[in-house]
């Protein structure tokens, strides 16, 4: 196959700059949404004169599209390593809406098995549905400790996680945590953990929302029992959240989604829902098209060769570590002797992440993200010691909450495959010229109250 890696849409996307030049933007914020891959415009620009709803069974379109659909369900668990005990599920906003659909599948098993336990890095996805539905029946959540301390935390800690499971025994419901840190590109030991959770009895659920666009996921093998991700994380944008689940407790633990396709009989009064698996467990249309593009993607990265992706990935993470921690008073957080990838964050002595990822984007052309990245409880455990050290008693009280909201964040650059070494080279320089001015550059700058840098005389204007 082609190089692959040329294949996204945006590459090439040119932005006026805060200096008035002109210059090709350089995206590095592929763990928030990476570019879009042509493969996933190709194959829905294939099947949309086909354009059906699968729901629909006596015309050649509805027959098309539920093919399609059958094939990209069944494409997505292969390239997954998921074998005939799993099953597929798609769900409206991402892994958000994977888990919230998994805590509330799995809550009637906490009368037994009343604890859940969470790792300490996780995006809010999995961690708020876990303890919504925990508290909404008097059971709880229970955060898994990492490796090392505080800015320098590593990997999941498989000690804390085994005294934990002993500790509860017999009372943990499930064990859900992410393959990937979307903060600090951490890879946790999937396989180890999922077999810490069935020696004592308790599911697994792998978040792969950082994972799946990096590496093989290898479902069967490590016997996970669940797994969510999104296909906009993998190059998909417009494509749904993905459960891959063990068809056992699909058909267990059943979904609480009502609506169209689902019932026997409904009247005013009433309805009869199906019974069985798999006809009872998803109400309302599919994403067929968002389904059909994923799997095309997902087909093409397994093509490609998905060792071949994580290479890249590893090998990207790498390099700019070793390159940006050369930047005068750059401290790159987190800490592991294992591979890391996708999302690095940072912070700089003395500049606050909001004007770093500001200047980045008016004076470089270069997309990153900053602030907590919807992992607040993690991130803050890496920042506080910095927050504590804020001397507060010469700052009007007025201001003190807006100080903290400067400089409680990171700045966060992920790669993903379309990103090269010179991108690399092009952050790694435009790091050094911000430190170098970086008085010069802050005048050009509001701040406000929340902590966002606004550029006094630039904006960036919507020219579609
Ligand atoms: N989950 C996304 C991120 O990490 C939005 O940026």
């Amino acid at each position: 196959m082609s190089d692959l890696t040329n294949h996204f849409i945006g590459l090439n996307t040119e932005y006026k700059l805060a200096d008035g030049t002109t210059k090709r933007r350089l995206h590095l914020d592929g763990a928030a949404s990476p570019l879009v891959m042509q493969t996933a415009i190709d194959a829905r620009n294939a099947l949309l004169p086909h354009y059906s709803n699968s729901h629909s069974f006596s015309h050649a379109s509805a027959h098309i599209c539920g093919q399609a659909h059958t094939w990209a369900k069944q494409t997505i668990l292969d390239v997954c390593g998921a074998d005939e005990r799993y099953s597929l599920v798609s769900l409206g906003n991402g892994t958000t809406a994977v888990m919230n659909n998994l805590a509330r599948r799995l809550k009637p098993r906490s009368a037994e098995k009343p604890i859940v336990l969470v790792s300490a890095m996780e995006h809010h996805a999995n961690d708020l549905p876990h303890r919504e539905q925990s508290a909404s029946v008097g059971a709880q959540v229970i955060h898994i400790p990492l490796r090392g301390e505080s800015a320098r935390q590593g990997e999941i800690d498989l000690s804390a996680l085994e005294a934990l499971l002993k500790e509860h025994a017999g009372k943990v419901n499930y064990v859900s945590f992410s393959g990937v840190s979307n903060v600090t590109g951490i890879v946790n030991p999937v396989a180890d953990i999922v077999a810490l959770a069935h020696q004592y009895n308790a599911l697994a659920i792998l978040d792969a929302a950082q994972s799946a666009p990096h590496m093989r996921l290898n479902i069967a093998e490590y016997d996970i029992d669940f797994v969510a991700f999104s296909g906009h994380k993998v190059y998909c944008a417009g494509s749904p959240g993905i459960l891959i689940a063990k068809s056992e407790y699909l058909a267990q633990y059943p979904s609480d989604e009502v609506g169209g396709g689902v019932v026997e009989r409904v009247d005013y009064q009433s309805a009869d829902y199906l019974k069985t698996y798999p006809e009872r467990e998803q109400a309302g249309t599919k994403d067929i098209l968002g389904l059909y593009s994923l799997a095309k993607v997902m087909a093409a990265l397994r093509d490609y060769g998905l060792d071949k992706v994580s290479a890249h990935g590893a090998e990207l993470w790498q390099y700019a570590a070793e390159k940006l921690s050369t930047v005068q008073g750059l401290f790159i957080y987190g800490q592991s002797e294992q591979t890391r990838l996708g999302a690095l964050s940072f912070n700089i002595d003395g500049i606050d992440h909001g004007l770093v990822a500001s200047i980045l984007s008016d004076y470089f052309g270069i997309a990153v993200r900053n602030e907590c990245f919807c992992a607040h409880p993690y991130v803050s455990s890496m920042i506080k010691e910095a927050l504590w050290e804020l001397d507060l008693d010469e700052v009007p009280e007025d201001e003190q909450e807006a100080l903290i909201n400067r400089k409680r964040g990171m700045v966060r650059a992920s790669f993903s495959l379309y990103n090269t070494r010179e991108d690399v080279d092009a952050l790694y320089a435009a790091l050094t010229d911000i430190v170098a001015k970086q008085a010069s550059f802050a005048k050009e700058y509001n701040v406000t109250r929340s902590g966002a840098y606004l550029h006094k005389h630039f904006v960036v204007e919507l020219s579609l």
